[in-house]
């Protein structure tokens, strides 16, 4: 039986268990991303009561699994999640994301290489699908590293709140075709990415 902090796979500089009702504060606590273009990743303010219920919520979701990322200190410094898991098709899209003052060190290209470890090795799955932003520069490099390979692209909507000045700001040009403005909200064009076991077999095999 799998035990709530039982490590589920180990990086050299990360380790990977379960995501606990713990974890929640935590994660609920971690700094806030500064740069605009993360500020989805912010964690949503909950008020104790409203985090029983997320975690509940979540963890309840048959199709839906949640692990937490830790450091070598066992800080937990990330979230990864599997949603849509398809025991036929043995496949699940991923997410992850880091603590704000914990990004480009590494820790997310070693958690990840572990974790994609323990989804085919040890779960025995052939596909771990994934959307990123197309503006999203560092995730989808450090997809493409590790094996993930563009089979799509679609259109995601957000309320236009969503990325202030991006049709104004002069520094926002570059990324400006990855958005689309329609009356009260605003499309962000994402890329659908695989890694199928045979090219993490290619990529990070043995
Ligand atoms: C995406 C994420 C998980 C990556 O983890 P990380 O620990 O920050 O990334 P790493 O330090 O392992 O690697 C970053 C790589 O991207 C490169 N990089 C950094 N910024 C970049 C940019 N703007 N454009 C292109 N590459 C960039 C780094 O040079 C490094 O590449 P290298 O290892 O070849 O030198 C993490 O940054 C994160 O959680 N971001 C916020 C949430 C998010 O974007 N989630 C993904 C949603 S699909």
């Amino acid at each position: 039986m799998e035990l709530e902090n039982q490590l589920l796979a180990r990086g050299e500089r990360t380790a990977i268990r379960r995501f606990t009702r713990t974890d929640v504060e935590a994660w609920v606590s971690w700094p806030r991303h500064s740069d605009p273009l993360l500020q989805d990743y912010n964690s949503p303010y909950l008020k104790p009561r409203e985090r029983d219920l997320w975690y509940a919520e979540r963890a309840a979701r048959p199709d839906h699994a949640m692990y937490a990322i830790e450091d070598a200190d066992t800080n937990l410094i990330g979230r990864l999640f599997l949603r849509q898991i398809d025991t036929v098709r043995r496949s699940a899209i991923l997410g992850v994301d880091l603590r704000s003052d914990r990004l480009d060190e590494g820790l997310g290209t070693d958690a990840l290489r572990a974790f994609t470890r323990y989804f085919f090795e040890d779960l025995r799955q052939e596909t771990l699908k994934l959307d990123v932003a197309a503006y999203n520069d560092r995730a989808r490099w450090v997809y493409e590293k590790l094996g993930w390979v563009r089979v799509g692209e679609h259109w995601n909507t957000y309320p236009s709140i969503f990325m202030p000045g991006v049709f104004e700001d002069p520094a926002m040009a570059p990324i400006r075709p990855f958005f689309r403005a329609q009356p009260g909200s605003i499309s962000v064009l994402h890329y659908d990415m695989d890694l199928t076991q045979q090219n993490w077999l290619e990529v990070n095999g043995r």
